[in-house]
């Protein structure tokens, strides 16, 4: 199951802070989409806009044509910082999101299925203050993905793992689109994890957060990483965020 989104010239504003200007993005019943930048260009606002937790100063939010007003369970935001609850263990952080949903009766039986993907079978009974930052991080991806919501809005999910875990977790979170068909919505800083996962991706700048490119990625899956299409893709989208400079740019910039 999967729902369509649609952002129609959102402008937000924190008191004289333009975190968002004029930004319009079509998203797809079960597309994939990241949004890159750097800090501070409102890609967590957005997020927060399209979950229901914040509101927009201007424009326009929908999810399947319908306006979109407050949380919904169908809408999920795996934040930056995890949000598990202290009080219960991981297994019981996972039936707990069940709980809150249809799925409970038929989907219980997996939550050992969850915590292996994770690769927290042997922590299932701890606490969240047990566990480091990278399992805690992954124990609130895993839940999220077993209410298996129409949309999941992802927001840096895999920022605080070392790379092995962080590529494993890019291969089951691609098979669990895959499998789910839900609409992913995914925040990072890696351009190279955005080229790897994503059909569409929107590139944002800061001060006022607008796009600066929205590229669509027609490249099959799985993705290599080593392909020129890949490396290309990688490269326009770095010099749109201004990091691949010619090297005789770079050296008139600070030059006196
Ligand atoms: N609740 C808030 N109150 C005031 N300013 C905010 C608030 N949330 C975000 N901002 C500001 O809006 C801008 C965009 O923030 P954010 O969406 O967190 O960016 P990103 O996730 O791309 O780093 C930043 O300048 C940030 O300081
Ligand atoms: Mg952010």
């Amino acid at each position: 199951m999967s729902a369509s989104i649609n952002i129609k010239n959102v402008t937000k504003t924190f008191e004289t802070m333009t975190a968002l200007d004029d930004v319009s993005i079509d998203i797809k019943a079960g597309e994939f989409v990241t949004l890159v930048g750097t800090s501070g260009c409102g890609k967590s606002t957005l997020l927060r806009i399209l979950s229901g937790l914040e509101t927009v100063t201007d424009g326009e939010v929908t999810c399947d044509e319908k306006p979109i007003k407050g949380t919904n369970a169908n809408r999920i935001m795996v934040f930056q910082e995890h949000t598990l609850l202290p009080f219960l263990s991981i297994r019981k952080n996972i039936a707990f999101a069940l709980k809150g949903t249809k799925l409970y009766k038929t989907e219980k039986k997996n939550i050992d299925h969850w915590l292996s993907l994770a690769g927290l079978t042997e922590f299932a009974n701890k606490y969240p203050h047990q566990l480091s930052g990278g399992m805690r991080q992954r124990a609130a991806l895993v839940r999220a993905l077993a209410v298996q919501p129409e949309v999941l809005m992802l927001d840096e999910p895999l920022g605080a793992l070392d790379n092995f875990t962080r590529m494993t977790l890019q291969d089951e979170l691609l098979k669990l689109w895959q499998e789910q068909n839900n609409t992913i919505i995914m925040v990072t800083h890696d351009v190279d994890e955005a080229v790897y996962l994503s059909q569409k991706i929107i590139v944002m700048t800061p001060r006022p957060g607008r796009i600066k490119e929205a590229l669509e990625v027609s490249m099959s899956y799985p993705r290599n990483h080593a392909d020129s299409e890949f490396i290309e893709l990688r490269t326009t989208i770095l010099k749109n965020l201004n990091y691949a400079k010619e090297v005789k740019e770079q050296y008139e910039e600070y030059s006196i």
